[in-house]
């Protein structure tokens, strides 16, 4: 998969450099908000992996997941922070953190079917020590509050296409956030949806921008773009 948007949830001006003055949702909502595609999706895939031993791909491409595992590395994170993988999907990003060395991982997904085949990717790994879950991210709660990095790779942006009251559920991804996340706590974010503006007003309340992670562009009629966008946050002490 190359990095871009894949299955076409895509926007028109789609992480261009205009910058943007308010985070409201200008995209059509589509399947790919609804947890029946998910589930669909990886029985599909689970089915796939146990006739073949391997999984179907990865979300925005190889090059999102290294992306992310270089950032980490450079950062002299303690292997045995908590980490947790939002929307873990095939739990194939988990696996590559363990590789790292990355010792205290923990993934949820609200879809059964994702954490089914997660469980079966990181046994065949013989990962068991990872913490795979069946969750929604929008009903975690305060008492949860001891990670030290967030990493969500597409499942904000999944979230933001559902067709019931989009905009309430990403304000309760973002207190679930902040119930998860230690003060001073890294949240990682790849969107294809949403540009760098419309996240940094999204989470202002109660995070503050580390760093943009640099990605491919486009050039299009006069325009640069990013096909990804890719934002380090830290949760305000
Ligand atoms: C685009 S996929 C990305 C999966 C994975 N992060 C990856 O990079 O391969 C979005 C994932 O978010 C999950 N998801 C959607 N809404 C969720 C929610 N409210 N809580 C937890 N997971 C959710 C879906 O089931 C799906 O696995």
């Amino acid at each position: 998969m190359e990095d871009g948007c894949p299955d076409g949830c895509v926007r028109k001006d789609q992480n261009t450099n205009k910058e943007q003055s308010s985070s409201k949702i200008d995209f059509e909502p589509s399947n790919l908000g609804t947890k029946e595609y998910w589930d669909h999706a990886y029985e599909r895939e689970l089915e796939w992996f146990r006739a073949s031993g391997e999984t179907s791909g990865v979300w925005f491409g190889e090059e999102s997941m290294d992306r992310i595992l270089k950032w980490i590395e450079k950062q002299n994170i303690p292997k045995d922070a908590a980490l947790l993988d939002v929307g873990t999907g095939n739990g194939v990003l988990l696996v590559e953190l363990a590789k790292a060395g990355f010792t205290n991982l923990s993934g949820i997904d609200s879809s059964k079917t994702a954490v089914e085949l997660a469980k079966a990717v990181v046994e065949k790994e013989g990962l068991l020590s990872l913490k795979i879950q069946v969750a929604d991210f929008l009903h975690l709660f305060p008492c949860l509050s001891h990670y030290e990095i967030c990493i969500d790779k597409g499942t904000f942006d999944a979230i933001s296409l559902g067709f019931d009251h989009p905009g309430e559920k990403l304000r309760s991804y973002r207190q679930s956030l902040l119930n998860v996340l230690k003060n001073g706590g890294l949240y990682v974010i790849t969107s294809c949806n949403w540009t760098k503006q419309e996240l940094v007003n999204h989470f202002n309340e109660g995070f503050e921008l580390l760093e943009e992670l640099p990605t491919s562009r486009f050039h299009f009629g006069g325009t640069t773009g990013n096909t990804v966008t890719v934002l380090v946050f830290k949760r305000k002490e």
